[in-house]
């Protein structure tokens, strides 16, 4: 690995951070990040970094209000301390979901955080599966949206189904369930998923023929279960042999995990770009397989920093 690039790691994951340094055959760069007492964080770079291309790992979920600002504080003491670019490398990049104006008085989050992480001294954007692929054009700097999608598939494949059938949860998981299913060379199904508030779904409609068929449900995150649960539901009533879901983005948030448990969900395949919730619930029904990605980040790494094309390994 070339002696230019630097890895830095937020608070927010430190394994992954320390997998991915692993992966490029370097460590991880020392910095001093704390509070002070009044709750401000306080942070100091802790090597020289004039002129180095610069990489900070920093997922923006489980606190992303604080991680968020973290992460915002090491780009500024990054710029000043001349770095010659610096790179947010942010597995899920959190605040994504209100991507528009829906209703009215309502902010646009995704683009407020592209502003500020540019407007920080960002030079690039290093992601994966983004809620929404258009949230590269809220940037005025490049955004290279990885994806876990081959990952995800080496640990399917491992499971050796048959008769499979690809379901978007939801019409916006469409992209990605039709991505799934050209890769696998299977049907694709949709349901028809209305969202009344930001923790409660219904799901009634489900397009496509599911019967006796083996169900992969796909989806860029799980937050609540809600989704999964319901579209599980609707698949099983539609005549669905096994059911097994694949999510990105693990938030898994208060009691999700008990809920996909008492679920027709058999296994759930979740990316480890956010740190593992409730560690101490030990799930009865469900097998929850974690599906790792330091080696795409550490290639989409390698790609930037030796200017090869990243969608020629990770494809959208
Ligand atoms: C929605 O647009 C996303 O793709 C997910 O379907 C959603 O965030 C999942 O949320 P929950 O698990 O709370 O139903």
């Amino acid at each position: 690995m070339k002696k230019n690039l630097m890895l830095f790691a937020g608070s927010s994951h430190a394994a992954l951070a320390e997998q991915v340094a692993k992966e490029l055959g370097i460590t991880l760069g020392k910095l001093n990040l704390g509070t002070f007492p009044d709750g401000e964080i306080s942070l100091q770079i802790m090597e020289n970094v004039r002129g180095k291309d610069v990489f900070i790992l920093q997922t923006i979920a489980r606190k992303p209000n604080c991680y968020l600002m973290e992460l915002l504080i090491m780009i500024d003491a990054l710029k000043r301390a001349s770095a010659k670019s610096i790179v947010p490398v942010i597995p899920y990049f959190g605040y994504s979901r209100q991507d528009r104006k829906d209703k009215p008085r309502v902010p646009i989050t995704a683009k407020l955080v592209a502003d500020l992480l540019e407007k920080a001294g960002a030079t690039r954007v290093l992601t994966m599966d983004l809620h929404a692929g258009q949230i590269q054009g809220f940037f005025n700097i490049p955004v290279d949206n990885l994806h876990a999608r081959l990952s995800m598939i080496a640990a399917l494949n491992l499971l050796k189904l048959k008769d499979l059938i690809v379901v978007a949860p939801d019409i916006g998981s469409i992209k990605l369930a039709r991505h799934f299913s050209e890769a696998l060379g299977v049907d694709l199904a949709v349901v028809d998923k209305r969202r009344l508030s930001s923790t409660h779904v219904v799901s009634t409609t489900l397009i496509g023929d599911v019967h006796e068929k083996n169900v992969l449900l796909v989806d860029d995150m799980c937050s609540t279960g809600d989704t999964l649960v319901r579209s599980a539901q609707i698949c099983r009533e539609h005549g669905a042999k096994k059911i097994i879901a694949a999510v990105t983005h693990g938030l898994l948030v208060d009691d999700a995990l008990e809920k996909l448990d008492s679920s027709l969900i058999e296994v759930l395949l979740v990316a480890d770009t956010v740190p593992a919730y409730q560690t101490e619930y030990v799930c009865r029904n469900i097998r929850i397989q974690t599906v790792p990605t330091a080696d795409v980040f550490a290639e989409g790494i390698r790609c930037i920093e030796y200017s090869k094309s990243v969608s020629s390994f990770s494809p959208g």
